[in-house]
């Protein structure tokens, strides 16, 4: 019997295997709305057969995207337009999930095909925020947010999920990872409070947890909540996977029901060790030290490398059909909807 395609059960939410496919940004939205864009690059990896189809990184307020074209989920309006694409992931037999985030220090840029670079408030950018008025490298500092702003953040959040619950998506992921706000505020590289929020580990999470408290109180019991988190800055004196584990045994009892584990993002210059499954060991780690089941992310390419590893697998995938492709070198199978399905009668 093949791992990979073995079925879980999270809460009441049950997956056909275990392939997921990560969350990735599409920056093809107008004012956080999704469009045809996001319905077929979303459901054509649906139809390819994964077990959950993650919405990219969206919005929990306008000031929290990494660019104007992000995708956003801050109002009702928003939670419309997402319905038909959660629908059409569940009816092809994958979970629609949903990735909720503030882009914090990150925020304000242009598209990566147009450079990526830090947008001025005459190109259409602002002032974005931080715990503390330290930089992402060459970005412009942040402003270091008030108590009140902080409030404001765990409510967007909160507001956040309901909308994607109102969207009918089964699966919620916090984005606490990749120096986005929630990253910058544990790391003590980018942290430099003094109040409550700052300063100790225990302060330096208090707005995950909080946060996570947050979105658990009004997603529903029978849903499952993900964390994302970066297990290590790859920076000396910055976030690590001792803090990491930490944090994941807290969030756990927070209500979180998986750590979508993967690293950096928020030292611009850190020195990232890159290599098939290099994030493998944080996910492990993880497992083992906080009792709570992480996907794997990062070069996992090949179906033999993700059979082995023994917890679900996540891919940033341009493929549509990965998960099906990869049936065939484990000698399985995977059902997949009626059009597909006739496919294969045509395929070696
Ligand atoms: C185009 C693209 C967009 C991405 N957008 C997000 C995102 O919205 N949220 C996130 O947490 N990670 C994002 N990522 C990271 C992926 O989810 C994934 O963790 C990473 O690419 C490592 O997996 P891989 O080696 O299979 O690509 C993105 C990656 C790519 C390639």
């Amino acid at each position: 019997m093949s791992f990979l395609f073995s079925p879980l059960e999270l809460r009441s939410v049950a997956f056909r295997n275990r392939i997921f496919v990560s969350p990735m940004c599409q920056y093809s939205s107008e004012d956080g709305m999704p469009n045809e864009w996001h319905f077929v690059h979303l459901g054509s990896r649906a139809v390819g057969g994964a077990a959950l189809v993650s919405v990219e990184a969206s919005a929990v307020s306008p000031e929290g995207r990494i660019t104007p074209w992000d995708a956003g989920i801050w109002s009702e309006a928003h939670a419309k337009a997402w319905k038909p694409v959660a629908d059409f992931i569940r009816k092809q037999g994958a979970v629609p999930a949903i990735q909720i985030a503030h882009a914090g220090r990150k925020a304000s840029c242009n598209k990566p095909w147009a450079g990526g670079k830090p947008l001025a408030p005459a190109e259409g950018g602002w002032q974005a925020l931080g715990p503390s008025n330290v930089a992402f490298g060459h970005y412009p500092p942040p402003r270091a947010m008030s108590l009140d702003e902080i409030r404001r953040a765990v409510e967007d959040f909160r507001k956040a999920a309901l909308h994607s619950l109102m969207a009918g998506f089964d699966v919620v992921e916090i984005h606490g990872a990749h120096g986005y706000l929630l990253h910058s505020f544990v790391s003590p590289l980018s942290n430099l409070r003094s109040d409550a929020y700052g300063g100790s580990f225990d302060n330096r999470i208090r707005l995950a947890l909080e946060v996570t408290r947050a979105v658990r109180e009004v997603w529903p019991g029978d849903k499952p909540v993900f964390y994302r988190i970066s297990a290590t800055d790859w920076a000396p004196g910055g976030w690590d996977l001792e803090q990491s584990v930490m944090l994941c045994r807290r969030l756990k009892e927070a209500g979180v029901d998986m750590v979508d584990c993967s690293s950096g993002g928020n030292i611009h210059d850190a020195k990232m060790k890159l290599g098939p499954g290099y994030q493998v060991p944080f996910a492990e780690a993880i497992r083992s030290g906080a009792g709570i089941p992480p996907p794997a992310v990062g070069l996992i390419s090949e179906p033999a490398q993700a059979e082995q590893i023994v917890i679900p697998t996540g891919r940033a995938t341009p493929r549509k059909r990965w998960a099906w492709r990869w049936t065939g070198p484990i000698n399985t199978s995977v059902a997949m909807s009626a059009p597909w399905d006739a496919e294969t009668l045509f395929s070696a």
